[in-house]
């Protein structure tokens, strides 16, 4: 048992050297996407219903909601706004939902100060059906880079289901991104269906899916018998959070897990996050998702309307404390210290030596908390200060309190 664990960890150390050498990099040398990526992303909202008129307006809301200057600088186009192919085989937009062009849309949005993201799939058809890039790789990637795109979603529908297959196909347009000529970060969305976590920083990925469609619920309603089952129970928060646990050791800067979009504020109101039991979650649950992912180094892509948004919706993605966490720069993903039915304790170290920790009751019932700090493995007397009070709470060796079911308390201890 013992010599199991032993090659587990030299395991996880080899695949961390190898894809901190592999990290592929900027053309002025930096490393791509030094923190998780953070931004608004269309699928959840839009589904493949979406026009330049609609990307604007979430481009102007992206900055009047405050949504970029708290860091979400990305706007993610997602599947469904190809048009084909040109007569020399250059991938277009659709010319209805886009009769400007998707370079005029980049330079407006990039007016704003932000980014813009698209997608497209290693096959010939996307999930959704249009023109993908196997094949056209190199091709595709410099039409994106001349419309100035600074994101690239690539997707994995139609695609054999070999690990060896997918390694190669994203590999080549990893090589064809960082050919460009302009700096392209790459998010390979396989699922987690053949362990992108060992090889795709390798491949040049700034980050991997690892798992099925986050649905708008709190947990699958049928338990999945493994994380390819979620493809068909529906991933909801908790499913993602316990699948996405067992691979803190492979994220870091420039690469990282990625859990899929934020649900939050969709309340099962639209898009393809409803199916699948997706009938809404609490504003409670929510908020979970927000700590979670961020106490977990996920990218933060939210996928709500910008345009309307509540004054909880508003509160959860854009409380700055919460989203430092996320951004630390010492990019290490939290890792469970207490993980049973009814808590899972996350601890993840900061770059000022700080810590947060994340207490999830996992319970359909309220329940009173009682964790020493020791047994998270922090020696020592804390400040506790709750980032979603926005104030210290307490000091000493430990926490205890009631945390409402499904609720997940997020703190930022100092050492005193
Ligand atoms: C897959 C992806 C989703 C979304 C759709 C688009 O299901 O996992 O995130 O991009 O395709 O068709």
């Amino acid at each position: 048992m013992k010599k199991k664990i032993l090659i587990h960890l030299l395991v996880i150390l080899f695949v961390g050297i190898c894809n901190v050498k592999a990290q592929s990099k900027a053309i002025d040398g930096s490393i791509i996407a030094p923190t998780p990526p953070m931004g608004w992303m269309t699928w959840n909202y839009f589904a493949d219903n979406f026009n330049e008129k609609d990307i604007r307006e979430m481009a102007d809301a992206m900055v009047s909601s405050g949504m970029l200057k708290a860091g979400y600088d990305y706007l993610f186009i997602d599947d469904g706004w190809q048009g084909g192919r040109d007569n020399k085989n250059n991938i277009i937009p659709d010319p209805v939902k886009f009769p400007s062009g998707i370079k005029a849309l980049a330079d407006y949005v990039h007016s704003k100060g932000l980014k813009l993201g698209i997608y497209s799939d290693a096959a010939p058809l996307t999930c959704a059906g249009y023109t993908a890039s196997l094949n056209f790789e190199e091709q595709d990637a410099k039409t994106f880079a001349s419309w100035g795109i600074d994101y690239l979603k690539y997707d994995y529908c139609g695609a054999p289901d070999d690990m060896e297959i997918a390694k190669t196909r994203y590999k080549k347009m990893g090589d064809a991104l960082r050919k460009s000529g302009r700096d392209i970060a790459f998010g390979i969305c396989e699922w987690g269906d053949r362990k992108p976590w060992l090889w795709g920083a390798q491949v040049g990925g700034q980050l991997w899916r690892t798992t099925a469609d986050v649905r708008d619920k709190w947990k699958s309603l049928k338990p999945a018998k493994n994380a390819k089952d979620l493809h068909g129970t529906g991933a909801g928060i908790l499913d993602i959070v316990d699948y996405s646990m067992n691979y803190a050791a492979y994220a870091g800067p420039g690469h990282w897990n990625d859990m899929d979009m934020l649900v939050v504020g969709l309340y099962g109101k639209k898009g393809p996050s409803g199916a699948l039991g997706g009938t809404g979650c609490t504003d409670t649950e929510y908020q979970s998702q927000m700590s979670l992912w961020t106490i977990m180094n996920s990218p933060l892509a939210a996928t709500n309307d910008l345009r309307k948004m509540n004054a909880e919706t508003k509160r959860i993605l854009l409380n700055t404390e919460v989203i430092a966490i996320n951004q630390d720069a010492l990019g290490k993903q939290a890792v469970a210290k207490v993980n049973n039915e009814k808590w899972s304790v996350f601890v993840k170290p900061l770059s000022n030596g700080d810590f947060a920790v994340a207490i999830l009751n996992r319970a359909d019932n309220a329940q009173k908390a009682n964790f020493s700090f020791a047994e998270l493995g922090l020696t020592g007397n804390y400040e506790i200060r709750d980032l979603w009070q926005h104030k210290v709470i307490g000091k000493g060796k430990k926490w205890d309190g009631k945390v409402i079911s499904h609720e997940t308390k997020l703190f930022r201890l100092k050492k005193i």
